[in-house]
This record gives structure tokens, C-alpha cells and sequence, in this order.
């Protein structure tokens, strides 16, 4: 509209210009979530018994980054990798122990003092989307995708942006545009990707690999059992109780797969994520998971 209002659960906002910086786009009519491929990632930061590198420094395959960080009156380092799809029956504490491993042989690190894991979206042809949300868009903006480089990529985002609302040209715009041509060659990829979602939408009805009883689930366990339509993902505490929630995701239908690590329920379609009480923490689902008896 025009001007451009925005719905909340906390009022309407009006504004001349709109950007849906959302991480992951929750706006059907942007079709963003088939274009954008989520994965989780794994970093942790502590002291190292050896040189505290002065740089960022990145590998290729497997991807791992160090860099050092300050905390308080000390230098430590920041380790980075042990990457994957989101929901793919991974045991992510594992991804952990991996980086952790890592880290002690390769930097003599001595302690793990922070650690978490993050997520973030790749487009099809790895160059993030900054421009308008769609191709017939006056008002409305996105930038997303940054490929888990979203201090650099959000940087630029603001650039690019700031230049397109006031109508200063950018020698960058086109290349990031969401919309842009080259994306044409990237449509294998594309078709890759989306065979993979509906792979798994098929082979989640007619099989899944978690099963189990719910009262049979030991504290800290977690199971996705029943059959479809009426799966249902299911957590013990560590305090005994457990937790029951539809295991089918409100975005597409997807069936979700536990994250041990984080103690949340992930979508391997787009990467949605739901605490155990099936509470959204993270789109493009934007209905919390039903609660089952
Ligand atoms: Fe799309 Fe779950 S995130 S189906």
C-alpha cells in the first residue's frame, strides 16, 4: 500500500518503505523459502595453550574458520565449522565433539568457554538476495542468504538498500537483486534442492527412521512416533515430564527430526524450528507445532 503498513502482534506500522530482514523469509508472496537452502553450523571460543592467531583465517573443504576474539582482558580463539543440513537425523551434539576435537589438536585449545550453534541460508547460486521483495515491488525490500557471512553481507545489505529507496544508483544492485537473470543458470541447482524437499515430504509419510513409544522414552530422549498423518514428536525432561507436540511442521508439512544439541524440534525441508513445547523459533513457520495428548 501507500503508504506501506506493516501488521504485528504489537500494533501496525506505517512507513514509506518497507525491508523484511527476517533471516529467513517468512512472506509467501516472495517465494524466497524454495530459492534458500538452510544448514546449522557449530562455533565455540575459548583459550589455546598455543599461538593465538592474529587473522581470520577460513578452509575450504572441510570449511572450519579460526579467528581470535577479546573477552574481558583476555585473547581468545573462535572456532568455526562442522556444518550440515538443518533436520537431517544428525546427532548434532556430535557436530560439538567434532569441532571441539579439532579445535584441541589444531590450536591446543584448553577449554570450551561458549559455544552454539547457528543457522543460516544459502541461495542457488551462493550470492545473497538484497533488493526488492518481488520483481513488481516499489515499497517493499529483502536481504537474506548471507551464507552465514551476515556481518560482511549485512553491511552491504544496508548499502544496496539505502542506495534503491533513495533512488541512488549502485553498481552492486544488479548483481545481488533477488530477481536477477543469472539465477536462470542456476535452475539444476534449483530442481537439486527442491527433489531433495519433496523427497522428504514423501518418504516422511510412508516411513520414518525415529520410532518408539512415548512412555518408553528415557529422560533427555526424544521420538518422533506414529504414522501419518498423526505423527508425533515426543520429550522427556531431564525432571521427568514429557513434552508432546504434532510432528508435522506448519510451514509445508514436513516432518520434523530432533536436535539434540540445541533441544529443539527442526524441519529438514526449510529449516524451521520449534522448542519442545512446539513454540516457533525460527521460519519460515510462523504457527507454533499443535499440542498433542
Ligand atoms: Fe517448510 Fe517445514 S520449513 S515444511
Amino acid at each position: 500500500g501507500d503508504p506501506c503498513l506493516v501488521e504485528t502482534s504489537g500494533g501496525n506500522v506505517s512507513a514509506d518503505h518497507v525491508v523484511v530482514a527476517s533471516h529467513y523469509r517468512f512472506l509467501y508472496r516472495s517465494m524466497m523459502f524454495p530459492r534458500v537452502h538452510p544448514s546449522r553450523s557449530y562455533a565455540m571460543v575459548g583459550p589455546v595453550s598455543g599461538t593465538v592467531p592474529e587473522g581470520m583465517y577460513l578452509s575450504t573443504e572441510p570449511a572450519w574458520s579460526v579467528r581470535p576474539v577479546r573477552v574481558g582482558d583476555e585473547t581468545l580463539v573462535l572456532t568455526g565449522g562442522a556444518g550440515h543440513t538443518v533436520g537431517q537425523h544428525y546427532d548434532t551434539e556430535a557436530r560439538y565433539e567434532e569441532l571441539e576435537r579439532w579445535s584441541r589438536e589444531k590450536l591446543g585449545m584448553t577449554e570450551v568457554r561458549y559455544r552454539w550453534s547457528t543457522q543460516d541460508g544459502t541461495s542457488v547460486d551462493t550470492l545473497p538476495y538484497i533488493g526488492r521483495l518481488t520483481p513488481v515491488s516499489r515499497r517493499a525490500y529483502t536481504a537474506t542468504a548471507f551464507r552465514k557471512w551476515g556481518m560482511t553481507n549485512g553491511t552491504l545489505a544496508g548499502m544496496i538498500l539505502a542506495d534503491l529507496i533513495t533512488e541512488t544508483p549502485n553498481e552492486w544492485a544488479s548483481l545481488y537483486d533477488p530477481h536477477r537473470a543469472t539465477l536462470k543458470a542456476s535452475a539444476p541447482k534449483f530442481a537439486k534442492e527442491n527433489v531433495k524437499v519433496a523427497g522428504h515430504w514423501l518418504r516422511d509419510r510412508l516411513s520414518h527412521p525415529q520410532s518408539g513409544v512415548p512412555g518408553d522414552l528415557a529422560p533427555g530422549e526424544a521420538a518422533v512416533v506414529g504414522t501419518a498423518p498423526g505423527q508425533v514428536a515426543a520429550y522427556r525432561d531431564d525432571a521427568g515430564e514429557l513434552h508432546k507436540v504434532s510432528a508435522v511442521c506448519t510451514h509445508l508439512g514436513c516432518i520434523v527430526s530432533w536436535n539434540n544439541a540445541e533441544t529443539t524440534w527442526d524441519c529438514p525441508c526449510h529449516g524451521s524450528r520449534f522448542d519442545v513445547d512446539g513454540k516457533v523459533i525460527q521460519g519460515p513457520a510462523v504457527k507454533d507445532l499443535e499440542p498433542k495428548d
